[in-house]
């Protein structure tokens, strides 16, 4: 691993490729719909800001949009997008990584929370979040609900996805709430693997990492359309907010 963390070159230069389905404006739409809403007239900080899959859309609906990035090789791949150079990106670690000015909705999309692998680092990016947000602010967070359910009884190995030329599996350490996804790919001929660190966590620990930075749940939703969170959603969308003083 170099500076730019798991997202180097080599999954740079891939990334848009490999997560087509997501670029999809089926699934974009919605996202951007509600950003726009919880926007309003103010800023939005995108922490993973990546190559610019919600960025780019949201700041082409007039909203200003700033990012924190790890990652110089997926910024450079935002900066060669129409739009994408007049995007501001500070490179750095979105725990702990100070962008000027503040905010009126913070958001970290596609299971970024868990790209921080440990309890302490979830902690301080809520907290470093507070910090840029306005009074009445917000920040949103999508994630999946831990996958336990599904793990067979004893087992820690779970496929994510089967196709032609890529396989993924995610393996759990429950002791750690540790989960690494393991991705295989056929290039040219080859099989190249990827393997990337998570921490999962639970939406009740989040509540608790909100409430250590001062902030308070508004909503939880399963989806992108406000469709509600029950025991079967499988991932969730959920908003805090920064009282008002
Ligand atoms: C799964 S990608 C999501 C990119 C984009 N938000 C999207 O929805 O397509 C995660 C991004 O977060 C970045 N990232 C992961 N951990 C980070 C950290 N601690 N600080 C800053 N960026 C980080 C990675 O480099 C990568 O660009």
């Amino acid at each position: 691993m170099d500076d730019d963390g798991y997202f180097d070159e080599r999954v740079a230069a891939r990334y848009d490729e490999s997560a087509a389905e997501i670029f999809d404006p089926a699934v974009v739409d919605p996202v951007v719909e509600l950003l726009v809403e919880l926007a309003g007239s103010g800023r939005a900080l995108e922490l993973g800001i990546g190559t610019g899959r919600i960025a780019l859309p949201l700041a082409q609906r007039g909203v200003a949009v700033h990012g924190i990035e790890l990652s110089k090789a997926m910024v450079a791949r935002l900066r060669a997008k129409p739009g994408g150079a007049d995007i501001g990106v500070t490179i750095g670690d979105f725990a702990t990584t100070t962008a000027d000015g503040t905010f009126s909705v913070a958001y970290l999309v596609f299971n970024t929370i868990s790209n921080l692998t440990t309890q302490a680092a979830q902690v301080a990016c809520f907290r470093n979040v507070a910090a840029h947000l306005e009074p009445g602010g917000c920040f949103l967070i999508e994630v999946v609900v831990p996958d336990l359910q599904r793990l067979p009884p004893g087992g820690t190995v779970l496929p994510l996805y089967v196709r032609k030329t890529r396989w993924g599996f995610d393996e759990y350490d429950v002791a750690s709430q540790g989960l690494t996804s393991h991705h295989f790919e056929v290039v040219d001929g080859r099989v190249e693997r990827v393997s990337i660190p998570f921490r999962y966590a639970w939406p009740s620990e989040l509540d608790l990492m909100a409430e250590l930075a001062g902030l308070r749940l508004r909503g939880r939703w399963s989806g992108w359309k406000r469709e509600p969170f029950t025991s079967d959603s499988r991932k969730h969308v959920s908003v805090w907010e920064k009282p008002a003083v």
